[in-house]
């Protein structure tokens, strides 16, 4: 596994300025959620420093990098190939910075989650949208809730992500819905 000094130094060299410090930022959250849960806090810090790596490719890039490396594409993702970025990142990750496996599949589903989370997908999830650059209007909810109750902070931001694509009338991936029907039914059993 890279180091972390050198993970940053490259993924600052990779990254526009604006993009580096979000990811400095989601790298900072990781670090304070693993503390707080148990999680492996070096582990946490290098997946919130690499989980945007492959942002910034254009939609004409994202498309053609999961193509030459075989990632494969679904219809919701071909139709708003933004959402590759995280597939893209863990691929990179993986080749390039050495990552483990728990924390590439956090990368992946980092913009979705999907059923099933791990401890290490909640983490990132909920790490990348309440990193100090977020401005939603509950942002300051989320953090609050995400030091208390890290299955609570997921559900709540699914809610919000969900509710807020369904009013836009923009494609809803089934990943989410995933997600937050696991982590309602595990609450229900609890
Ligand atoms: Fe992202
Ligand atoms: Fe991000």
């Amino acid at each position: 596994m890279v180091r972390l000094e050198d993970a940053m130094e490259r993924v600052q060299d990779t990254l526009s300025p604006k993009r580096y410090e979000h990811s400095v930022n989601v790298m900072k959250k990781c670090e304070e959620y693993a503390a707080i849960y148990g999680a492996d806090v070096e582990l946490c810090k290098l997946m919130g420093i690499l989980h945007d790596v492959g942002k910034e490719l254009s939609k004409e890039e994202k498309v053609k990098y999961c193509r030459d490396n075989k990632i494969p594409i679904d219809e919701i993702e071909l139709e708003n190939p933004g959402l590759l970025h995280g597939k893209i990142a863990a691929d990179m990750a993986k080749k390039e910075y050495n990552l483990p496996k728990e924390a590439q599949d956090a990368i992946i589903y980092h913009t979705t989650g999907r059923a099933n989370m791990t401890i290490y997908d909640k983490i990132l999830f909920v790490a990348d949208s309440t990193s100090i650059d977020r401005k939603y209007e509950n942002t300051d909810y989320f953090r609050h809730i995400a030091k208390e109750d890290l299955d609570e902070a997921c559900i709540e931001i699914l809610k919000f992500t969900i509710k807020d694509r369904v009013d836009e009338g923009k494609l809803l991936h089934i990943n989410s819905v995933y997600a937050l029907n696991y982590l309602l039914k595990e609450k229900n059993n609890k």
